[in-house]
């Protein structure tokens, strides 16, 4: 179900509105797509790497002799060898640093300390299996509560914030008095310990690159898994001292991203390290074990919240107190003004007044990171908490939740809204999300007959999450990493015979870009979508973009697409004039040509008009149709949704059956419905995951308990349900499309309809709260405790 859209452009041209078939697929689907390690290069070596069996260790000393005898192996590259060349840390994204090799102490299990060069795959396994380190264990820090306790071992005395903690930073949002006294004054007050599970984003294809140094030309060319290849040059050129002009970043065709494949990695470091030191290109590609143990985690939020309401449910106030877990490092890929992300937007849906949110971030021994796993940074932590809150709240006063979301909504009238954190929600329509899905459901049939199964001592359960996004990063006067403002560009270029080349500052990982932002092209200047070819990911020819993650790539370089065609529009107008010898105020543009006001007939077509651009132009007129543009966009967009899911729990064994899980959707206007809808699908089965299977757990020593897909488990087709998706359709009033992004929404929005259909299961058996991920063990043990099992 879609609410009805307007399609501008014809089904050949492809323009916005139409389920163009994704330009991408046909080299998927016959193999012949191009990854990085499809790529081998003359002359090519190959780095593994030695990794840390212990948490928290002294490294006393590190023994390369034996590996250096292995056949094949070249080089073996230790902490010592970097910090001759001040290498051995690097900044994060987070504005932290991170040890590239250590040179005296491990900081987490699996964590780089050395890394062997040869002339095979193998035979760098083999030097690595033969480097020999030895180890004096150190106390293991891995809760991090315990990490604030005044004895506990202060790991980065170097950057403790008061040298005394591991706590690395303090963030606060909203208004802590008006959030006591609303929260003293409330007639009801819930109150719960959530914890958001420490997950990792488990892409097809993990990480790597191939570091190519030509000394003659004095050329650095890291090919390479990166979402944001521009940031990764700048960087590299800070770090190394490169010229960058002289470094070119190329990416390929990429397994799947999630926020994974924005920091930089030790490993990419090694290999330039490597390359630079043999002179030979040097390839690095981690394997599963390595990419769960050691790439960047996500979310690990221990949050405490606080609502208060009246007695008849209208919510008055909300406070959030957070331990975040970030690691030995901070390395999220957070915006440098926001330590804890947008997780201020916890407010959500819901209309009050007074909200205070406040967050410590923590160091442990565990991998670095904090990354936006397909979320706009913590958002997703922050609408599973409001929304499992609001749940708590509607279960404890005795109303239905779907009323209690009705009736604290923000109104559509009340559009733009400030948030009491401080957001300015650009447009939606809360109300008419839930309405629809409660309708797709059969809201009311559901709760009758869950009322039956109850009855007879069936546990079926039925969960709502409506939550509201924020995406699109991020406006210049806020948002920047590391002093890279959060701009994105577009590049159009329209040849004489009305082909068109655009080049985008986004990098795709399988969100199609290919095609949509063809049909951007083709909606704006009515070429065909198939006479468009888009590329990206190659610093050398792209215009300059902070990348892809946080659904920011519509928002952002999106409108940037839309401003550079409406640029060569103008221009086209000007040709057009000249061509049709009238003034350029008496032509109409109408599907891909001007045309002569009341004379119809009188009209040249954009194709024409890009000819003539080549071969007649105007004189003192510049040749060529081409246009750039860099957008920085005035506020952020607020996509939303209601989604709703209905389980079944074996009494027996706990399991937990999504029978039914309807999603309906707001992202604005849509560019492509088939390639939305498959984010939806892609991002509810992502939202599944945690839901029900993934989670990172560690030992008291720090062992990672889920570092293979034996034990970090991820849903199949058969754990997965029939998603049904439906949409309404909101603009955002100030994208030049009216587009707001999506690629996360489904992620972020789904956990907490699962785990609040959960404990509308079991409300009535005296349960409150079950931390995701919910395992069957974890609900066997809770009717087991009740003697129901
Ligand atoms: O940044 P990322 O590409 O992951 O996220 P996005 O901007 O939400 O877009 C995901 C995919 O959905 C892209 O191919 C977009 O062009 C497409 N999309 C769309 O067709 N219409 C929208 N309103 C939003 C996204």
């Amino acid at each position: 179900m879609t609410t009805e859209t307007q399609l501008a452009t014809t089904p050949e041209v492809g323009g916005m509105g139409h389920s163009v078939k994704r330009k991408e697929d046909p080299r998927f689907i016959r193999g012949a797509g191009k990854y990085i390690d499809d790529l081998v290069l003359p002359g090519m070596l190959w780095m593994d790497i030695v990794r840390s069996p212990y948490a928290h260790a002294t490294i006393k000393g590190i023994d390369t002799s034996a590996a250096l005898k292995v056949p094949g192996v070249l080089a073996v590259i230790v902490g010592a060898d970097l910090e001759k060349a001040g290498l051995h840390w690097m900044p994060t994204l987070a504005g932290d640093k991170q040890m590239v090799l250590p040179t005296r102490t491990v900081m987490y299990q699996a964590q780089e300390v050395a890394a062997v060069v040869a002339t095979s795959r193998y035979a760098a396994a083999d030097g690595v299996a033969a480097v020999e380190v030895d180890y004096a264990p150190l106390p293991v820090v891995v809760d991090p509560m315990k990490a604030l306790e005044k004895d506990a071992p202060i790991l980065r005395p170097d950057r403790a914030a008061d040298k005394q903690t591991n706590r690395i930073w303090h963030w606060e949002s909203g208004d802590r008095a008006a959030a006591d006294a609303a929260l003293k004054d409330a007639e009801v007050t819930v109150s719960e310990d959530i914890y958001i599970p420490r997950i990792h984003v488990a892409s097809i294809e993990t990480c790597g690159c191939i570091a190519d140094w030509d000394a003659v030309r004095g050329q650095m060319t890291l090919h390479m898994t990166s979402q944001a290849p521009h940031a990764i040059r700048t960087v590299l050129a800070l770090v190394s001292g490169l010229p960058e002009q002289n470094i070119r970043v190329k990416t390929y065709d990429i397994g799947g991203g999630f926020g994974g494949k924005v920091p930089v990695y030790p490993g990419y470091v090694l290999a330039v390290v490597a390359s630079l030191t043999v002179g030979k290109p040097v390839k690095w590609i981690e394997d599963r074990s390595e990419n769960l143990q050691a790439d960047s985690f996500a979310r690990d939020y221990h949050i405490h919240a606080e609502l208060g309401a009246t007695k008849a449910g209208k919510i008055t106030g909300l406070k959030v107190r957070t331990i975040a877990d970030h690691g030995y490092s901070d390395a999220a890929a957070d915006p440098t003004k926001f330590p804890a992300g947008l997780f201020n937007v916890i407010t959500g849906s819901y209309d009050f007044d007074s909200a205070f949110v406040e967050v410590d971030g923590v160091y442990t021994n565990k991998p670095p990171g904090g990354v936006a796993y397909r979320c706009s940074f913590r958002v997703t932590e922050a609408v599973h908490a409001i929304e499992r809150m609001v749940d708590i709240l509607a279960h404890e006063i005795g109303k239905d939740p779907a009323q209690l979301r009705l009736d604290n909504f923000i109104q559509p009238g009340q559009f733009p809204y400030k948030s009491p954190t401080g957001w300015e929600y650009d447009s939606g329509n809360y109300p008419a999300a839930l309405k629809m899905a409660m309708e797709l459901i059969d809201y009311a049939g559901l709760r009758k007959e869950q009322l039956e199964k109850r009855a007879r001592g069936e546990l079926m359960g039925i969960g709502i999450s409506s939550f509201t996004e924020i995406v699109g990063a991020g406006p210049s006067h806020e948002f920047d990493i590391l002093g890279l403002k959060m701009f994105d560009s577009c590049e159009i270029r329209v040849h004489p015979t009305g082909k068109v080349l655009a080049r985008i500052g986004v990098q795709t990982q399988g969100q199609g870009h290919e095609t949509t932002f063809a049909q951007i092209i083709a909606e704006e200047l009515g070429f065909p979508v198939g006479d468009i070819k888009i590329e990206y990911g190659d610093t050398d020819t792209a215009p300059y973009g902070l990348g892809t993650y946080a659904s920011r790539s519509t928002p952002v370089a999106g409108a940037a697409t839309a401003i550079a065609a409406r640029k060569i529009r103008d221009k086209a107008r000007k040709l057009a004039a000249h061509l049709l010898e009238a003034n350029e105020d008496d032509l109409e543009w109408t599907n891909g040509k001007f045309s002569v006001k009341g004379s119809p007939d009188r009209f040249k077509t954009i194709q024409e008009i890009a000819f003539a651009a080549y071969t007649n132009h105007p004189q003192g007129m510049e040749a060529g149709l081409e246009a750039v543009d860099y957008y920085d966009p005035p506020n952020l967009t607020f996509p939303f949704g209601s989604y709703i899911a209905v389980v079944d729990i074996d009494k027996g064994t706990g399991q937990v059956k999504v029978r039914r899980f309807v999603a309906v959707d707001d992202c604005g206007n849509i560019i492509n419905p088939m390639i939305v809808d498959g984010q939806i699908h892609g991002g509810l089965t992502m939202g599944l995951a945690p839901s029900l299977y993934e989670e990172i757990t560690y030992d008291e020593n720090g062992n990672n308990l889920a570092g293979t897909f034996m034990d970090y488990l991820l849903p199949t087709a058969v754990e997965t349900p029939a998603w049904e998706v439906a949409k309404t359709t909101t603009p955002s009033p100030h994208h030049p499309l009216g587009a707001k992004g999506v690629g996360e929404s489904a992620t972020v929005g789904s956990p907490p309809a699962i785990a609040n259909a959960v404990v509308d299961a079991l409300w009535h058996l005296g349960v409150r709260n079950i931390d995701i991920p919910i395992s069957p063990h974890k609900v066997w043990k809770i009717l087991h405790d009740k003697g129901i099992s």
